[in-house]
């Protein structure tokens, strides 16, 4: 059976170790390998993000390229955004907090776009609504403590004059038989769908577009963004830029399993930022995937799976002390830890990581003006 399907506007099927095997092959990005893990930790001065080491962000297109630049003194920036929806959860903020490492690591210019007119055309049809979530999801974001003055949020409905400007650029040089082709747009989607690609295209090569200044993007995402940036990497040469250089992750697991995503359409399998301390740990207690054994006998004496235990995996996320991180992995796999102690600990972890988000939330509100895409501000 193969169902599998991995598009920016849908994605289905199981998300098993074989399935990212063939949207590797599919899509042509490399494999982040051993060599390249350590030429990141050297040029971050010696430290690796959980997300990295544990193989969460996995794949990578050109990613040598942004390294020889940091290595040499040249400045790059990072990209990524995001569609804007109901309430947050975990699995949506967790790659944040890695682009945040990657900032704060090399001290760089980050756009983050949210893609309201995108959600408009492909998805939800209330603009109030649309405009509502993003505006919540820009506090949930900003609530990490991003740099704030080398942080751009672009949301596409304010932004339109500087995104438009290049969009047509984008477009000029994309035919519809390539998006046809890269997004499975029909003759019978809307127009719009078939624009779109070229405002999320934009922010690829916008400071060097407004700057003037020949220097490099690169773009977190989750691998279903992927389309994007290959017809990025397309376009971009024929207009002067560099090729964007992309670092690209699998999808966060669900509570209950290690294949699906965290989905927002079933409540239960995922963790929301608004979640009180009771709830988390409830959740976590009653629908968390274990990678423990049966009975407490069995699992004194096999110990746990950790790599395949939601608790542990988020923990690990969390919990920025690699040391501690270990001690936890050992003890779990040994069976000296049950796994309902496992999920205590990860419970308390996930409350204090959002008690502070919440605390932070309430005080970006004051300055989260500071944060919009301006030009001006993109003077490097
Ligand atoms: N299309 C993405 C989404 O629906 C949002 C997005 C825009 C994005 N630009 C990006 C995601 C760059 C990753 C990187 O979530």
């Amino acid at each position: 059976m193969d169902s599998l399907k991995v598009t920016p506007w849908e994605v289905s099927g199981e998300l098993n170790e074989g399935a990212y095997k063939k949207l590797v092959e599919k899509f042509g990005v490399d494999i982040i390998n051993d060599i390249l893990l350590n030429r990141i930790k050297k040029a971050a001065h010696g430290k690796l993000h959980p997300f990295l080491y544990r193989g969460i962000f996995f794949a990578h297109r050109d990613l040598g390229a942004i390294l020889d630049d940091y290595e040499k003194g040249k400045p790059f920036y990072l990209y990524t955004g995001r569609g804007p929806s109901g309430k947050m959860h975990l699995g949506h903020l967790l790659p944040f907090t890695f682009t945040k490492w990657l900032q704060d690591t090399f001290d760089v210019h980050l756009v983050i776009q949210i893609t309201d007119d995108e959600k408009y055309l492909v998805k939800k049809s209330d603009k109030k609504e649309i405009e509502k979530m993003a505006e919540e999801n820009v506090l949930d974001i900003l609530s990490l403590g991003f740099d704030r003055e080398k942080t751009h949020i672009i949301k596409d409905f304010d932004s339109a004059k500087s995104l438009y400007y290049y969009a047509t650029d984008v477009a000029k040089h994309t035919t519809l038989s390539t998006v046809k082709a890269v997004f499975g747009i029909t003759d019978s989607d809307n127009i719009g769908k078939a624009f779109f690609p070229s405002m999320q295209i934009v922010p690829s090569f916008i400071i060097p577009a407004i700057t003037g200044k020949k220097i490099r993007c690169l773009i977190p995402y989750a691998i279903d963004q992927d389309p994007y940036f290959r017809v990025s990497r397309d376009v971009l040469p024929k207009l002067g830029y560099y090729k964007p250089s992309s670092i690209i992750s699998k999808f966060l697991p669900a509570l209950q399993g290690n294949t699906a995503k965290m989905s927002s359409s079933s409540p239960e399998s995922a963790i929301f930022l608004d979640d009180d301390e009771k709830t988390v740990k409830r959740k976590l207690m009653k629908y968390a995937f274990s990678g423990g054994r049966d009975t407490l006998e069995e699992q004194r004496k096999y110990g746990a799976n950790p790599d395949i235990d939601f608790s542990f995996n988020v923990y690990s996320f969390l919990e920025s002390d690699q040391e501690k991180i270990e001690k936890v992995y050992g003890e779990y796999k040994s069976g000296s830890m049950l796994s309902g102690e496992m999920k205590a600990i990860a419970a308390d972890k996930i409350n204090g990581f959002l008690s502070d988000l919440r605390k932070n939330r309430e005080a970006v509100k004051d300055y989260v003006q500071d944060y919009a895409f301006d030009p001006e501000r993109l003077r490097l």
